[in-house]
């Protein structure tokens, strides 16, 4: 046999319509090598390697690590859904497959076919004896090696850092936690409404606004919130959800902040700001359940202490006005003037305060976004609510019970120097069967940092924007 099936003109895509046992069977889009034996094994999952013990198996992925015994040659594959160990013993395999074995460089993508044994002792508790073994691409040296980088060195290769367990854990945990989101919202009679990205306006102030030119119509900026458009949905639909990217040219470099993050925000009308704190709850803790249901092992990979999440599912969440958390706050001394926005500073120390989120509510109108409603009680005070994560994570959910009322809404909008134009249509949905209404927005890179146990939310994203980053 010509061992050239490495080459990529030999690899083609195709949807197969044979009804033979093994790769073409199960996975009728699957790589189909064409010099391979039409009778290789069903291609199988790392992950289902369990479920196939003493048959035989394909394998495709690609190199994590090598070592040579003798006469014996060991070599761990990953295919991004676990590791798997593989064993070469002279003889068990054709003499070139064998040879194949000396060109494997880490990260050189395989096909591997051979016999399923448990195998404890092995990375992932699955061993294979391979009886064929193909290269597909000899990976020139790669640069990320198990030593330790700087963070730099990494975020300069992430396209490559990807790769890593850790990552990969990451990575789906961040897709469970989506999923969670919008399973949550459906069954809860939420539509989903797409928000635009380019805006004639700014929703949450317009300092950290990244600015475009639209075409002949002057300037225009990225989406710092769905939220205003979520408004107007929620007049037509009653309960509406969206879920994307949101930017914000945010110049404080911290470990929470990212010039591009996605946002879940709920909106629905007739919610009041106790609806809004109930569901927000609700969410937390229903995605912290999904994760610790099956992502289990993604965060044991990441060493996460799953203590602290377990008491989250289990709830309630500690309430406390924004008043009393400056008064906690100060007991721990730290002292700030009332009027002013709890800093991250703060909301460390107050989410350390509690084995919760804490749900921090009616902060004064002076620090919060024009489009809150006063506070019946206190019209200094904005009905308002941040759900501060625990473990010192912070900020995660801000959201509020918004202004339903035309004059104070032109007021308010007076106030912030917002021009009224650009808003004009915000203001109709004031004019025409305008109802109390409410909702919030949650951070997804914030959450799933926290979930993981994170740093920084750096991690959280596969490509992450910062202010000084946008490479790759
Ligand atoms: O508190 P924020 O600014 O609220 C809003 O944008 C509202 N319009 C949402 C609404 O009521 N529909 O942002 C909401 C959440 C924050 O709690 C935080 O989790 C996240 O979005 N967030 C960021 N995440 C990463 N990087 C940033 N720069 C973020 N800014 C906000
Ligand atoms: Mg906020």
């Amino acid at each position: 046999m010509v061992l050239g099936f490495a080459k990529k003109r030999e690899i083609e895509v195709r949807p197969q319509k044979i009804s033979a046992v093994g790769a073409a069977a199960s996975h009728p889009y699957g790589l189909v090598i064409p010099s391979m034996n039409t009778e290789s094994p069903a291609v199988t999952a790392i992950a289902d390697l369990q479920t196939h013990v003493g048959q035989a198996v394909t394998l495709r992925g690609w190199v994590y690590h090598l070592r040579s015994s003798g006469k014996v040659r060991f070599l761990v594959v990953r295919d991004g859904t676990g590791l798997a160990q593989g064993v070469l013993v002279k003889g068990n395999l054709p003499e070139e497959d064998f040879q194949q074995f000396d060109r494997l460089t880490l990260e050189s993508s395989l096909i591997l076919e051979g016999k399923v044994k448990a195998e404890p002792r092995a990375p992932g508790g699955y061993e294979l004896e391979v009886s064929r073994l193909r290269p597909v691409n000899i990976s020139q040296e790669f640069p990320i090696s198990p030593k330790e980088h700087g963070v730099a060195f990494l975020l300069d290769r992430r396209h490559l850092w990807l790769r890593s367990p850790r990552q990969q854990a990451i990575l789906r945990v961040r897709d469970e936690v989506c999923r969670a989101c919008r399973d949550f919202f459906q069954e809860r009679g939420f539509v989903l409404v797409d928000t635009p990205i380019l805006t004639p306006t700014s929703c949450e102030g317009t300092t950290s606004l990244f600015e475009t030119n639209y075409l002949d119509q002057g300037k225009a900026y990225l989406s710092q919130s769905g939220q205003l458009y979520l408004e107007a949905a929620a007049m037509a639909l009653g309960r509406v959800y969206c879920f994307g990217p949101t930017f914000r040219a945010e110049k404080s470099k911290t470990r929470r902040h990212l010039t591009e993050f996605w946002m879940v925000e709920a909106e629905a009308a007739f919610f009041t700001l106790e609806d809004v704190m109930a569901l927000a709850e609700d969410l937390v803790r229903h995605m912290v359940a999904r994760v610790l249901l099956h992502q289990e092992p993604q965060l044991r990979l990441l060493e996460r202490d799953l203590g602290p999440l377990e008491q989250v599912v289990a709830g309630p969440f500690p309430r406390l006005s924004y008043g009393e958390a400056l008064e906690r706050l100060k007991e721990q001394g730290k002292e700030i003037p009332w009027g002013e926005d709890l800093g991250g500073d703060e909301e460390t120390v107050l989410s350390q305060m509690f084995q919760r989120p804490v749900l921090v509510h009616r902060y004064p109108r002076s620090a919060k976004a024009f489009y809150m409603e006063p506070d019946p009680a206190d019209p200094r005070l904005a009905l308002c609510v941040d759900l501060l994560a625990p473990e010192g994570y912070g900020e995660i959910v801000g959201g509020s019970q918004r202004m339903d009322d035309l004059e104070t809404l032109l007021k308010s909008l007076a106030a912030h120097n917002l021009p009224r134009e650009p808003l004009e249509w915000y203001l109709d949905l004031r004019r025409y069967g305008s109802v109390p209404h409410g909702g919030f927005g949650l951070g997804l890179e914030r959450v799933v940092g926290w979930l993981c146990g994170l740093h920084h939310v750096r991690e959280t994203i596969p490509f992450p924007r910062l202010i000084d980053r946008i490479y790759p």
